[in-house]
C-alpha cells in the first residue's frame, strides 16, 4: 500500500488529524511550531504539510519541494504562501474557505460593538475600581450606514446581520453581482470613494491583494466623515496602520477594532498604546466550531488530492474539472488533446496561443475568480496549454502549473468567445502561432458524445484524438496511400481508422489512426514515398 506522509504545523482541531489518521496509508508528523530552516529540511520528505496562518511558506521552501504536492491551509487567507512559487512546482494550494465564516463575522460584529461602545475600556475601568459612567459615551449603530468592502462570505454576513441593528448596509466589492448586493439588500458602489464619503461605520472583507493593501491611507481617510468607526477583521495592511493611528490620535476617527495587523504578533505597533484602538489577537476564526470545521474540510479535501480523488477548494486552479458539467468535461478533455496535437503537428517557436470558444454553450463563466492567483483563464484554455505543453515538457507541466510555464517561456495566451462559426454549434478552436507558421485546428463533440478534431488548418477531419496516428500531407495523386499502408503493414502496425481530406490545391491530407506507435525506421521509409511532402507519427 502507498504510504503518504502529512505535515502539520499549527494547532489544527483534533477532529481533522484524526481523520487522517484513520487513512491507513496516511502517517501524520505533528510539528506544531517548528522554525522556518528546520522545515525546509524536512518539508520535501512529505506529500502535504497543513498549516494556519503563522506558517509562512516563502518561494524558498517550495523551490525543491521534494515529495511535497499538497499545501492545506486550515483557513481562508493564503497570503502566508507564496501562490506563484508553489504552482510553478505543480503544488496544489487548498483551503477551507467556508469553516470559519460566521466566527469571523461574529467578531466583526462582536468588535464594532465593542468600539461603538468602549466596552473593553469600561470593562477594564470598572475592574480598576473606578464607577465612571461619563468617559464611556458611545456611539449607536442604530440608523447608520455601515460600509463593506469585500461583500464576500464574511462581508455578505456581516451584512445580514448589520440590518437587524437596523444599519443601512452599502458595500464595494467590484468582482460580484449586483444581483447579489440586491438579494442582500446591499446598495452596491461602483468606487470605493463614493461610499467612503457615506460611511458611519466601515468594515473591511477582502484578502490582502496588491490591489487591497493600503487601501485606505491618510487621503482615503480625508474624504470620510468625522467620527467614523473601522473594523478590520480581514488582514492587517488593507488599512495602512500608520495613517489609522494618526486618524484615531486626532479624533477624526472615533475609533477603531483590529483583529489583524501587518505584522503579527504585532511588536511595538503604535495603534496599541491607543484607548480608541480595541484590539484582538487575530481570533477572528477561533471559535470551537469554526477551528472543528476548517480542520475537518482540510483533512477530507487533503486525503481526496492524496487519493487522486477530486477535491475543493484549490486555490491556485480556478475551476474543477470534476464540477464541470459533463458535456463541459468532454470539451476539457478535448481541448486538452487539441494542444497535445498542435505541439506535435506545428513547427517552430511557439509565440501565442489563442482558445476561441465558439456557441452558446460556452456562454457562461466557468472560472471562479481567484483573487491569489494572477491567472483566470477559463477551463479549456488551461486544458489547451497544458496539453501542447507536456508535449515537451512531459509530467513536470499540470492544470495547475501550465498557466505559469506558458508566462515564463514568453508564450502569449488569450482567450475568446463568439457565437458566429457556420456548420458547427459547438467548437473550440485552438490557434498556434510560432515564429514559423500558424496552425489552428478545431474539435467539437458530437451527439456520440465524443469529442473529436474536424478541421486541422483548411482540412476537414473527423478524428477521435485517443491513441497513435500517422499525419500525412501528400500531392493529390494515386498510388501513394497504398505505399502508406505495405509500409505500415511490412511493420506490423495495424490501421485501424482512416481520414482524408482532399484540397482544391492538389494536396490531400490524412490522418490515419493506428494500434501501435509508429518507430523512426517506419515513418523515415514513409517520408522516402515520392509524393509525400511531410508524415509525423502522433501520439494522443
Ligand atoms: P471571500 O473570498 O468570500 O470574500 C472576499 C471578497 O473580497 C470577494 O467578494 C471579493 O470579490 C472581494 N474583493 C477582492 N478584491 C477586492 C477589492 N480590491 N475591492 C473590494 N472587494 C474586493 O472571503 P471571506 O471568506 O469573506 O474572507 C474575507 C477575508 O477575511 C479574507 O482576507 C480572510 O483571510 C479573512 N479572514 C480573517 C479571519 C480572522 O481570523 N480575522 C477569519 C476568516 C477570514
Ligand atoms: C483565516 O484566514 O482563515 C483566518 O485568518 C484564520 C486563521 O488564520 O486561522
Amino acid at each position: 500500500m502507498k504510504e503518504f506522509k502529512v505535515l502539520v504545523t499549527e494547532n489544527v482541531a483534533p477532529e481533522g488529524i484524526d481523520i487522517l489518521k484513520k487513512d491507513p496509508s496516511v502517517r501524520v508528523d505533528m510539528k506544531v511550531g517548528i522554525k522556518q530552516d528546520e522545515l525546509k529540511k524536512i518539508i520535501g520528505q512529505y506529500d502535504a504539510i497543513i498549516t494556519r496562518s503563522g506558517t509562512s511558506i516563502p518561494a524558498s521552501l517550495v523551490e525543491d519541494p521534494g515529495k511535497l504536492k499538497i499545501i492545506g491551509r486550515a483557513g481562508v487567507g493564503v497570503d502566508n504562501i507564496n501562490i506563484e512559487a508553489a504552482s510553478k512546482k505543480g503544488i496544489i494550494v487548498l483551503n477551507a474557505p467556508t469553516g470559519n465564516t460566521l466566527a469571523a463575522t461574529e467578531l466583526t460584529l462582536g468588535i464594532m460593538l465593542a468600539a461603538a461602545r468602549k466596552i473593553p475600556l469600561a470593562n477594564d475601568s470598572l475592574k480598576a475600581g473606578k464607577w465612571d459612567r461619563k468617559r464611556f459615551l458611545g456611539i449607536e449603530l442604530y440608523n447608520k450606514t455601515l460600509g463593506i468592502v469585500g461583500l464576500g462570505r464574511i462581508g455578505s454576513n456581516v451584512a445580514i446581520r448589520a440590518k437587524s441593528f437596523g444599519m443601512k448596509a452599502i458595500a464595494y466589492d467590484p468582482y460580484i453581482k449586483k444581483s447579489k448586493a440586491d438579494s442582500l439588500g446591499v446598495t452596491l458602489y461602483e468606487n470605493l470613494e463614493d461610499l467612503l464619503k457615506e460611511v458611519d461605520v466601515i468594515t473591511f472583507h477582502t484578502p490582502l491583494t496588491t490591489t487591497t493593501k493600503n487601501m485606505i491611507t491618510a487621503k482615503e481617510i480625508s474624504l470620510m466623515k468625522d467620527n467614523v468607526i473601522f473594523v478590520n477583521c480581514a488582514r492587517g495592511g488593507i488599512v495602512n496602520e500608520n495613517d489609522l493611528y494618526d486618524a484615531l490620535k486626532s479624533g477624526k476617527v472615533f475609533a477603531a477594532g483590529v483583529d489583524v495587523f501587518e505584522k503579527e504578533p504585532p511588536e511595538s505597533n503604535k495603534l496599541l498604546g491607543l484607548e480608541n484602538a480595541f484590539a484582538t489577537p487575530h481570533i477572528g476564526a477561533n471559535t470551537m466550531e469554526g477551528q472543528e470545521a476548517v480542520s475537518v474540510i482540510i483533512a477530507e479535501q487533503v486525503l481526496n488530492a492524496l487519493h487522486g480523488r477530486p477535491y475543493l477548494n484549490a486555490v491556485n486552479i480556478p475551476f474543477m474539472k470534476s464540477q464541470l458539467p459533463e458535456h463541459m468535461q468532454r470539451y476539457f478533455n478535448l481541448t486538452e488533446k487539441m494542444g497535445k496535437l498542435a505541439a506535435q503537428v506545428t513547427k517552430g517557436r511557439p509565440e501565442k496561443i489563442t482558445i476561441v470558444m465558439v456557441g452558446k454553450n460556452f456562454e457562461e463563466d466557468l472560472c471562479e475568480r481567484k483573487f491569489d492567483v494572477p491567472f483566470s483563464y477559463q477551463p479549456f484554455t488551461i486544458a489547451g496549454m497544458k496539453g501542447f505543453l507536456e508535449v515537451s515538457l512531459k509530467e513536470s507541466v499540470t492544470h495547475i502549473n501550465a498557466p505559469y510555464i506558458a508566462k515564463d517561456r514568453n508564450i502569449i495566451v488569450e482567450e475568446s468567445k463568439t457565437d458566429q462559426f457556420d456548420k458547427f454549434n459547438d467548437l473550440i478552436i485552438f490557434v498556434i502561432k510560432t515564429d514559423r507558421e500558424e496552425t489552428s485546428i478545431a474539435g467539437t463533440v458530437f451527439p456520440d458524445k465524443l469529442g473529436r478534431i474536424v478541421l486541422l488548418d483548411r482540412f476537414h477531419l473527423d478524428v477521435v484524438p485517443e491513441g497513435n496516428f500517422l499525419h500525412f500531407r501528400i500531392f493529390d495523386r494515386p498510388g501513394i496511400i497504398g505505399k502508406v499502408a505495405t509500409i505500415l503493414g511490412d511493420h506490423h502496425i495495424n490501421i485501424a481508422g482512416f481520414g482524408l481530406s482532399r484540397q482544391k490545391t492538389g494536396e490531400e491530407v490524412a490522418f490515419v489512426s493506428v494500434d501501435d506507435p509508429i518507430g523512426q525506421k517506419a515513418l523515415d521509409e514513409i517520408l522516402r514515398i515520392d509524393g509525400m511532402i511531410e508524415a509525423k507519427a502522433i501520439d494522443l
